[in-house]
């Protein structure tokens, strides 16, 4: 029986127009909903009931961001130490991105691209002449990205290295993650990502990461068109290759006319303290995938950048996008860049995550048995025991005000925002010291 106090709730919900199951089948979400914003366990209820479960997320309800913060429904505020994946390297609802988004939403949205729009090539000039790529070509989400500098390799591999047709190979490196796709997990070593998904996308070859002997061996076949690398591998638990290893990589490539790719969908646009992580490295690949940070998480804008001996193997008809290149897209991406331009953020990116990784190595050892990263893209290893593991970890972050997710079991990755201060470093990384000492 339902008390009258839920059936209370239950009639608001039904005003709000949520069906009555939600109402009454989800006791728990009677908690806090007469007035104001959802209990959060309505939330995570209505989500798990109505939506795939298709992500594990960390019992956390947001409702407002504002730069380094987020806030949950019932006004608690926290830390954001993920920045959705890398995306949000400008801070939340940036203001600056805001108004370009606001703006351009009230003039001109979607043309698609069976018409020239006014944003599109003032867009692409800039992201050019800032990356030093003849040309851009505009997608929408990072996998997008990727899939499309597949598409472009296979076709140079045809068209300019003279590989005979449907015979093109591409080399990745173990451990990458660049997205969901089949062609993405068809180069996948994560049963999770692969694991009843086959049959997988042929002519992907797999070797290990950080290993340029390995690469070199794989490079003997005329075959390969390309290697798609990330400089830093930051969903397997942001794993960074020995010095030399993408000089290594271009040397290779440049060897045996093979295209290097960078995917710098998470590492770059400031995130490791250089406008792209290869720079650490000053290599110049042949493709570099941008999205996520490009739009400073406002919008899903992506973007493979190349030369035209690349660029121009496809042609009109043979790729594209509805949402592709559309001037809302690309008037938040321009602002994003001069964002992260304008307040210095590559630099920002370096000095707190040098002071970052600083405090961190004072954790204790028993506990946190590794520390690594590069400016803001950084991560911990908690060695697990029968009490703590690092989701346990998280949630206890959670409740002293920081919210940082695990990647890949026992390893948390720890990337705020780059326009985090000094203050907030010293601050967050209390949170971190108190949490791990009550282990
Ligand atoms: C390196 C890398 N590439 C590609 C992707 C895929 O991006 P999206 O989720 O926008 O498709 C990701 C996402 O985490 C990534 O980390």
């Amino acid at each position: 029986m339902l008390s009258k106090l839920a059936h209370l709730q239950a009639a608001t919900l039904l005003r709000r127009g949520l069906h009555s199951s939600v109402a009454s089948g989800v006791s728990v979400a009677t908690k806090k909903t007469v007035q104001g914003p959802p209990s959060p366990e309505y939330i995570f209820e209505r989500e798990s009931k109505y939506g795939a479960h298709n992500y594990h997320p960390l019992p956390v309800a947001l409702e407002k961001g504002k730069g380094v913060y987020v806030w949950d429904v019932e006004g608690r505020k926290y830390f954001d130490f993920l920045s959705a994946y890398s995306a949000v390297n400008q801070g939340h609802c940036h203001p600056k991105i805001v108004d370009a988004l606001k703006s351009q939403a009230e003039k001109l949205t979607l043309t698609s691209r069976a018409f020239y729009n006014t944003v599109l090539g003032e867009y692409e000039e800039y992201v050019t002449k800032l990356f030093n790529y003849q040309k851009l070509l505009p997608m929408n989400t990072g996998v997008e990205a990727g899939e499309t500098a597949c598409k472009l390799a296979r076709k140079w591999g045809y068209t300019v290295k003279g590989i005979p047709k449907y015979k093109a190979k591409i080399i990745f490196a173990a451990g990458n993650f660049w997205g969901r796709t089949l062609s993405a997990i068809s180069s996948s070593t994560d049963p999770s990502s692969y694991d009843g998904f086959g049959p997988f996308m042929p002519g992907f070859e797999i070797i290990p990461y950080n290993d340029l002997p390995a690469l070199e061996r794989a490079l003997q076949d005329p075959n390969v068109a390309a290697f798609m690398v990330e400089p830093i591998q930051g969903e397997a638990g942001v794993i960074i290759p020995e010095p030399g290893y993408l000089a290594g990589v271009r040397q290779l490539c440049t060897q045996h006319q093979v295209l290097f790719i960078a995917d710098e969908i998470q590492t770059g646009l400031a995130r490791t303290g250089r406008w792209l992580a290869v720079d650490h490295e000053r290599v110049r690949p042949d493709m570099v995938l941008l999205g996520k940070a490009l739009s400073g998480g406002l919008y899903p804008v992506s973007a493979v950048l190349c030369d035209d001996e690349v660029m121009l193997t496809i042609r009109p008809g043979e790729h594209g996008s509805t949402y592709g290149g559309n001037p809302l897209g690309c008037r938040v991406a321009i602002t994003a860049l001069e964002v992260l331009e304008e307040e210095n953020l590559v630099e920002n990116a370096e000095k707190m995550g040098a002071l970052l990784r600083h405090e961190l190595m004072k954790l204790p050892s028993d506990v946190v048995t590794a520390v690594r990263g590069k400016g803001l893209l950084n991560a911990i290893v908690i060695k697990e025991t029968k009490d703590y593991d690092a989701w346990k970890v998280c949630l206890r972050l959670r409740d002293n005000g920081l919210l940082a997710k695990p990647t890949h079991g026992d390893i948390i990755r720890l990337a705020p925002p780059l326009v985090i201060k000094e203050d907030e470093i010293q601050e967050s990384v209390e949170i971190i010291h108190k949490t791990i000492l009550s282990f």
